[in-house]
């Protein structure tokens, strides 16, 4: 009889993951379908707008316009990989998240790489620690096409990146981060902590024995609001301080004023 019941409850579990297993299957396809009906879309307005040109060189022109944008991108991609600023997304923390907020992880790395790509001076990415929950979310954005650098390990274990004066941002520091420098490293945490997990990278900088400072971004934060960005805000903060060497200028072209104190909420 045990025996049996054994029996029968493996049977339900493995229809269940079954079930599972095909729900996640036909989600997917919708979610494909979906993105087909509004890349169809998209090029039903281009065309449209065409027509609504008169002559064939605006015709032209339109159309080497959207054609530069993506040789432009394309072009940015390949010069990120050569940029002597650098900047590492350290994805070790998967015990500190949910399966939500390491989709939203993927999601912001993915938001990060397309953004960097549309910049004058792109910053080369590393991706490190990656696990495998993460790297099937990433591989959703096909991740693996990327110019960037991905590895499974620790940044520390990386030998290019052994020598280097690495600074890890950390939102709990003491120290505050100056300036950005080229023969400096900087690190951003992978995490999505929607319930903020406080020192969690400034610990993990201590453990790793290397420096840490937090972002200058206090004073253009809204008293009684978190002090943190998310991973992609962190990382575009590097950009804009780069175009306009100021943390209140990189701070508004990242962070709209509309956007400052919902910030905290944005996770
Ligand atoms: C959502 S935050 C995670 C906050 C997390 N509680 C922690 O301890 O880092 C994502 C990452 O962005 C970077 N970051 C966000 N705000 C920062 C700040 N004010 N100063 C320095 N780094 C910051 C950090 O690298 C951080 O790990």
């Amino acid at each position: 009889m045990e025996i049996f019941d054994l029996f029968g409850e493996n049977i339900i579990i493995e229809q269940q993951n079954e079930k599972n297993k095909q729900l996640r299957s036909e989600k997917q396809q919708i979610k494909n379908e979906l993105h087909k009906q509004k890349r169809k879309k998209i090029k039903q307005q281009k065309y449209e707008l065409i027509q609504t040109l008169e002559t064939q060189e605006q015709k032209n022109e339109y159309v080497h316009s959207f054609k530069g944008l993506r040789n432009q991108k394309r072009e940015n991609g390949i010069k990120s990989l050569q940029s002597p600023f650098k900047i590492i997304i350290d994805c070790g923390f998967e015990e500190n998240m949910s399966d939500k907020e390491q989709r939203s992880l993927a999601r912001q790395i993915s938001e990060l790489y397309t953004e960097n790509r549309k910049i004058d001076g792109p910053l080369k990415i590393y991706v490190t620690n990656i696990y495998p929950i993460l790297h099937k979310y990433l591989e959703q954005y096909h991740y693996k096409q990327w110019s960037l650098i991905s590895d499974e390990r620790l940044f520390t274990e990386i030998e290019e990146l052994q020598l280097a004066n690495i600074v890890y941002l950390s939102p709990d520091s003491e120290e505050e981060l100056l300036e950005i420098k080229e023969d400096e490293i900087y690190v951003i945490g992978g995490l999505v902590d929607k319930v903020i997990i406080k020192n969690a990278t400034l610990n993990r900088s201590r453990q790793l024995g290397v420096r840490s400072a937090k972002l200058p971004i206090g004073q253009y934060i809204k008293k009684n609001y978190k002090k943190c960005l998310n991973v992609s805000t962190a990382a575009l903060m590097i950009t804009g301080w780069l175009k306009y060497k100021d943390w209140s200028k990189a701070f508004d072209s990242v962070v709209p004023q509309k956007f400052k104190d919902q910030e905290a909420e944005m996770q």
